[in-house]
C-alpha cells in the first residue's frame, strides 16, 4: 500500500514512523513534513490545508490511503472531498468533524445525550454573554466556538477577566469568525486526561489513556501552550475509571453521534476532567493529540494500519488492543518565547550522535532541513520519546535525550510525568 500522511508535526513523524513498520505498507509519503520525517520518507510541499493540492497529490502518486494529522482540514471536508472521488481516508467527514470544529455543536450534543460536562450556556450577541455573566461569576471559562489554534479556551479567575474574554473574541474578534459565537462554561476543576478510540461509527478500540501538560511552565503554571510534553499509560485512569468512560462518555457520544445521521469514524479524543464528581468531557477532537500521540504510538503493538483500515471497513469489533506493558513518556523542547513571538532558523546541535531505537525516539516537530543542517521552524522543535517498563526510567531517558541536542534559546518542562510517579510511587 501506498499511504499519504497530512500534518508535518510530532503527531505526523510518531504516524510515519509506526506506519512504516507495517508489512502492508510499501510507500509512505507526507506532506509537508519536516526535517525529522524528510529523513524518513518523500516530503511533498503541499500545505495540510490545501485540500486540493492534497487531492491531486493523492491521484498522480496513487495513494491508497490517506491519514490526516491536523483538525483544519478535516474540518474543511477533506475527507468528505476524497471520498467523493472514490479514494480512501481516515477522518471523520466534515459534518462529523464538527465534535471539534463547532464548540457550540458539541456541548448541545453532550447535553441532548446526558453526557458528563461542564454547565453551559452558548451566545451569538455578545450583549447576551454580558449579561450572563451578571449572574455567573468567575472563575469561569469562556471559548469561541470555531478552530483557533488551541487558543480559544479562556479560563478566566476573575469577572474583569470573563468581560474582557467576550470582548476579545467577540468584539476585537481575536479569531475571527470562530468566535462569531461563543460558550460560556462552568470551570472545572481535576486532572485531565486525554482518552483516544479508534472508531467506525459502531464500535470502537480505546489506546492506552494520557495525560498532556498543557501550561508552558513547571506546576502548569503560564500560558497555555499546544502541549509541553505527554505520558502514557496515566495512572490516574485505572480500569474502574476506564468502564465509566467508555459507558459513559464515549459509547454515548458515538451513538449520539450515529443518531443524529452523522456517523462519526476515526479516531475520537476525549479531553476528559477527572472531577470529584466523575469524569467529564473538556472538549472532544476529531483526530489524533499532540503530543499525546507521540508518547501512545509506540506503546502499540498492533499493525496501525490494520487497526486504520478497520475503521473505515466497520470492523473495529474484530480486533483487541494490544499494548506493550510499559511506559511511554515524551518531552517537547520548544523555542524561547513560544507560545508567544519566538524565532525560527536557530541551528540544532547534538542530534545525529544520539543512538535512536525502538524505546528511544526524536519526532520531529518544527524543523527544516537546508543544505544538509538541522535548523529550527517552529515553537514545539522537538520531542523526546523514551519507553520503559518503569515510569521513572522512561522520564530519566526522555530528559537524557533532551539534554543531548541544543539550539539558542531552547526550553523544556522539567516536570513531564511528575503527576504519573506520585500517583505510582508517592513521589512529589
Ligand atoms: P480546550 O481548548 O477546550 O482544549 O481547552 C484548553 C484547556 O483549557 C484545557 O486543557 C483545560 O486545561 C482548560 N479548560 C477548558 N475548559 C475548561 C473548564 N470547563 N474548566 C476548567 N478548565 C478548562
Ligand atoms: N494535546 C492537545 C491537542 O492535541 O489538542
Amino acid at each position: 500500500m501506498k499511504i499519504l500522511v497530512v500534518g508535518g508535526g510530532g503527531r505526523e513523524h510518531a504516524l510515519v514512523w509506526k506506519i512504516l513498520q507495517s508489512p502492508k505498507v510499501e510507500e509512505v509519503i507526507c506532506a509537508p513534513g519536516n526535517g525529522g520525517i524528510m529523513e524518513m520518507v518523500d516530503c511533498e510541499p503541499v500545505a495540510a490545508d490545501d485540500i486540493d493540492g492534497l487531492l491531486n497529490l493523492a491521484l498522480s502518486r496513487s495513494i491508497d490511503l490517506t491519514v490526516i494529522g491536523p483538525e483544519a482540514p478535516l474540518t474543511a471536508g477533506i475527507v468528505d472531498v476524497f471520498q467523493e472521488k472514490g479514494l480512501r481516508i481516515f477522518g471523520p467527514t466534515k459534518k462529523a468533524a464538527a465534535i471539534e470544529g463547532s464548540k457550540i455543536f458539541a456541548k448541545k450534543l453532550m447535553k441532548k445525550y446526558g453526557i458528563p460536562t461542564a454547565e453551559f450556556e452558548s451566545f451569538t450577541d455578545p450583549k447576551d454573554a454580558f449579561e450572563y455573566l451578571k449572574t455567573h461569576g468567575a472563575p469561569i471559562v469562556v471559548k469561541a466556538d470555531g478552530l483557533a489554534a488551541g487558543k480559544g479556551s479562556i479560563v478566566c479567575k476573575t469577572d474583569k477577566e470573563a468581560h474582557d474574554a467576550v470582548l476579545t473574541i467577540m468584539e476585537d474578534r481575536a479569531f475571527g469568525s470562530a468566535g462569531d459565537g461563543i460558550v460560556i462554561e462552568e470551570c472545572l476543576t481535576g486532572e485531565e486526561a486525554s482518552i483516544f478510540v479508534l472508531t467506525d461509527g459502531n464500535d470502537f478500540l480505546a489506546l492506552p489513556p494520557s495525560q498532556d501538560h498543557k501550561p508552558l511552565n513547571d506546576g502548569d503554571t503560564g500560558p497555555n501552550t499546544g502541549g509541553m510534553g505527554a505520558y502514557a499509560p496515566a495512572p490516574i485512569i485505572d480500569d474502574k475509571l476506564t468502564y465509566t468512560i467508555n459507558t459513559t462518555i464515549i459509547k454515548p457520544a458515538i451513538d449520539a453521534m450515529r443518531n443524529e445521521g452523522i456517523p462519526y469514524t476515526g479516531l475520537l479524543y476525549a479531553g476528559l476532567m477527572m472531577t470529584a464528581e466523575g469524569p467529564k468531557v473538556i472538549e472532544f477532537n476529531c483526530r489524533f493529540g499532540d503530543p499525546e500521540t507521540q508518547a501512545v504510538v509506540p506503546l502499540i503493538e498492533n499493525d496501525l494500519v490494520e487497526l486504520l483500515e478497520a475503521t473505515m471497513d466497520g470492523t473495529i469489533k474484530n480486533y483487541s488492543i494490544k499494548i506493550l506493558p510499559m511506559y511511554s513518556v515524551c518531552v517537547v523542547a520548544a523555542s524561547g518565547g513560544y507560545p508567544g513571538k519566538y524565532e525560527k532558523g536557530k541551528e540544532i546541535f547534538g542530534i545525529d550522535d544520539i543512538y535512536i531505537s525502538q524505546n528511544k525516539n526524536i519526532f520531529h516537530s518544527g524543523t527544516i532541513i537546508k543544505e544538509g543542517r538541522l535548523y529550527t521552524n517552529g515553537g514545539r522543535v522537538l520531542c523526546m520519546n523514551a519507553v520503559n517498563t518503569d515510569l521513572r526510567w522512561a522520564i530519566e531517558q526522555a530528559y537524557s535525550l533532551i539534554e543531548s541536542v541544543d539550539f539558542q534559546n531552547m526550553y523544556y518542562r522539567t516536570d513531564i510525568g511528575k503527576k504519573g510517579l506520585a500517583r505510582l510511587y508517592n513521589i512529589r
